[in-house]
């Protein structure tokens, strides 16, 4: 187990906000043998150390459902020790990490070895979701009961996208009943093809083959029509990038033809489009690519309408050589776990787009409450997991000072306004002011 710090202590004067019970008011948190003992208006006396917190918000420990952690297999672009340390400098305390490891995470024995790996070495809570196919290699559905036994909160395809109906309907029909949702990495291969980037102006500008947007949609269709047949089949969209996805899913949803459908995004596509592919080249490879102007602001929109319910980064990390091919055969993915809250803030929040509470709800509750994680929330006698965030912090990015192993991003030297202060696990501070307590007791 995490070791928890029995050492009491409160934090004084911030703004204290919690989406899943409406709280937003300035109040002191007091935290006691790992757990939070109380919140109370500010200016009463503390219990223990005395840690001001005046000018920042406190708030759950942030929740991040799609990591590529990159363990067992690919060390060399991640492991649990270095994503994880990237997770707590972005003031994520729990994480869930994809299963495209090598060997893939598709079956008991592995999900419990990489758990001893993460109880030593990992510096925030880390769930694994299980792969969907055996080997990951699309023939036959893994055995998703036993993987939900072992702890894994759900099942997903992403990197190696279902292709089949007859698939999607009998993933579906596995997990229904669970209240778990399957995890769907949208892609319609015979529409991506050998695409690089987004299929458009600026793949016909550098001649290289696109992916046509479609895509994503087309397999939404297909789980849409696997659907049909399965009573409570719940369908989780990962990283949806374009605006028709979004307007379909929409309307199956309020038609009711698919109550049970959730959406995510990442930061990269409310805040980019495939020009950026122009000035980043592979670093701002990602699968599904960056798309055009129209999307962006679709999945902005969608955002903020709550059509789209989380946000999360699709951390996926790749070592400089790797993205160095160039962008035919540079690997896809980007990493994000370093730059998904001031990304968020400077564009949702400081644009005056959401409040902090509903940015908040997309990275706490929202995603505790789709898979069932017990966390989520600040109240009394809940896990110490918080994070103090200081919503004016102007900095620039500079992926040379990332704790992940990975410099691929397409937001080198941006400027950005609003970062995490402060990440508490287990009542443990495991970064204070900005900076990793290298002290910390994992
Ligand atoms: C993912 C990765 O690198 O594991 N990359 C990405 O661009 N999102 C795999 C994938 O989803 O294709």
């Amino acid at each position: 187990m995490h070791q928890q710090n029995t050492q009491a202590f409160t934090l004084t004067g911030g703004r204290v906000i919690d989406p899943a019970s409406g709280r937003d008011e300035l109040a002191d948190v007091a935290v006691a043998e790992g757990k939070v003992a109380w919140i109370r208006p500010s200016g009463g006396g503390p219990l223990g150390e005395k840690v001001p917190v005046d000018g920042l918000v406190v708030c759950p420990g942030l929740i991040d459902i799609h990591v590529h952690l990159r363990q067992p297999g690919f060390e060399h672009k991640e492991t649990v020790a270095t994503g994880t340390q990237a997770a707590v400098a972005g003031g994520f305390t729990t994480i869930c990490c994809m299963p495209n490891t090598n060997p893939p995470l598709d079956r008991p024995q592995r999900i419990t070895r990489l758990q001893q790996t993460i109880k030593k070495q990992a510096w925030c809570n880390v769930y694994i979701l299980g792969a969907a196919t055996v080997g990951n290699q699309r023939r036959e559905l893994a055995d998703f009961g036993a993987l939900l036994e072992t702890g894994c909160p759900s099942i997903t395809d992403d990197a190696m996208p279902l292709q089949s109906t007859k698939q999607m309907q009998e993933a579906l029909q596995k997990l229904a009943g669970t209240g778990r949702p399957f995890m769907a990495h949208l892609e319609d291969e015979e529409l991506s093809g050998d695409g690089v980037i987004n299929a458009g102006a600026v793949s016909q500008q550098l001649q290289v083959p696109g992916q046509d947007s479609l895509s994503e949609v087309a397999a939404l269709r297909r789980w849409a029509q696997a659907a049909n047949s399965v009573k409570q089949a719940r369908l989780h969209l990962l990283h949806v990038s374009t605006a028709q996805t979004v307007a379909e899913a929409k309307t199956l949803r309020t038609d009711n033809i698919f109550s049970r459908l959730t959406l995510e995004t990442a930061p990269h596509y409310f805040c980019l489009t495939e020009e950026a592919v122009l000035e980043s080249g592979a670093d701002a490879k990602v699968n599904p690519p960056l798309r055009t102007e129209h999307d962006r602001k679709a999945i902005l929109q969608a955002v903020i309408d709550g059509d789209i319910q989380i946000i999360a980064t699709d951390h996926a990390p790749h070592t400089p050589q790797e993205k160095a091919q160039g962008l035919i055969d540079a690997p896809p993915g980007l990493v994000g776990l370093e730059t998904c809250l001031g990304l968020i803030l400077t564009h949702l929040f400081h644009t005056g787009h959401l409040s902090l509470s509903d940015i908040l709800a997309k990275m706490t509750y929202n995603p505790a409450r789709l898979l069932g994680l017990p966390a989520g929330t600040l109240k009394s006698g809940a896990p110490a997991d918080i994070t103090i965030i200081d919503p004016y912090k102007q900095w620039v990015v500079d992926p040379d000072r990332f704790y992940s192993k990975g410099r691929n991003t397409p937001f080198s030297a941006q400027n950005l306004t609003g970062q995490a202060w402060g990440t508490i696990r287990g009542g443990q501070f495991l970064m204070q002011e900005g900076k990793l307590r290298k002290d910390a007791k994992l």
